[in-house]
């Protein structure tokens, strides 16, 4: 399992008068083996740091490692789910689970076919693996996108709000699933949502990040216990959590508006 460390990141979009700072001073570690939920108001920079681990962009200074080792470029150890899926709609969806597969050499296509059925059946799709990403619901197309990700068995995983396109029932069913997926094999996950019940019933901790540009305002460590099942999301505790990441994901995003507040229409 592999710890993920971002070290005095400095990201910065555009350059002279339209520069825009995305994250300044930001730090963040994610211990080997532990979920974190990333919260915080819209353009504070959460997909920035998101992709500065997936190794899509770099920062202008700092340090991003996985393992002490610096991330220079995407690759098999971290995976990546995200909102708008990105299946291929002319592959069906065992052919989509089993693409990250592809470079395996011919001699290992058992082994292929073992592992997209092990992963047709965790995301409860068996029935379905010849179907196209079309024929499916949201819902079932997430969680292929779940399952090609899991395909290559990345210690990293990345998610930047996969469920957000989802109604709120399939959502929650969505929930209870990636956390009996991660529950039966936990690895290092990041989460990005801005749903405060998802953030909390998925996550060990949960980092709210500041206005832009973007720090971590705050760790909440979500001392809930595990297997969650969806009966907790009832609990005091549970409420106590979901309410203190309100209050400070709130500040911050009454603060990223202030400046439009103050000019003149
Ligand atoms: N490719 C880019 N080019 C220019 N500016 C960018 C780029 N990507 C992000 N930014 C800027 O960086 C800031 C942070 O963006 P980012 O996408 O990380 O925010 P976010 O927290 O993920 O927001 P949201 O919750 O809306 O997804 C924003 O001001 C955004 O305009
Ligand atoms: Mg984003």
């Amino acid at each position: 399992m592999a710890e993920v460390r971002l070290d005095r990141v400095r990201k910065v979009f555009g350059s002279e008068g339209d520069a825009v700072v995305a994250l300044d001073g930001f730090d963040l570690a994610l211990p080997a083996g532990t979920f974190t939920t990333l919260l915080g108001p819209s353009g504070c920079g959460k997909t920035s740091a998101l992709d500065l681990i997936a190794g899509f962009t770099k920062p202008e200074s700092g340090t991003v490692t996985v393992d002490g080792r610096a991330v220079e470029r995407p690759g098999p150890d971290r995976g990546v789910v995200f909102q708008d899926l990105a299946l291929f709609p002319w592959l069906r969806v065992d052919e989509n689970i089993a693409f990250g597969l592809r470079a395996l050499p011919a001699k290992e296509a058992d082994k292929v076919k073992a592992r997209t059925d092990e992963l047709l059946e965790a995301v409860g799709l068996l029935l379905f693996r010849r179907r196209y990403p079309a024929e499916l619901s949201g819902g079932m197309r997430q969680r292929v996108a779940i399952a090609r990700v899991l395909a290559l068995d990345p210690p990293v995983l990345l998610m930047d709000e996969p469920f957000g396109a989802l109604d709120a029932q399939t959502r929650v069913l969505m929930q209870e699933f990636l956390v009996s997926l991660w529950e039966r094999r936990p690895r290092t996950a990041l989460f990005i949502t801005h749903d405060l019940d998802e953030a909390v019933f998925l996550a060990d901790r949960l980092c709210v990040m500041t206005a832009r540009p973007g720090r971590i305002k705050e760790t909440l460590t979500v001392d809930l216990p595990r297997p969650r099942e969806a009966s907790i999301m009832s609990s005091a505790r549970f409420h106590e959590l979901r309410d203190r990441a309100r209050v400070l994901v709130r500040e911050e995003a009454l603060r990223s508006i202030q400046p439009l507040s103050g000019t003149k229409a």
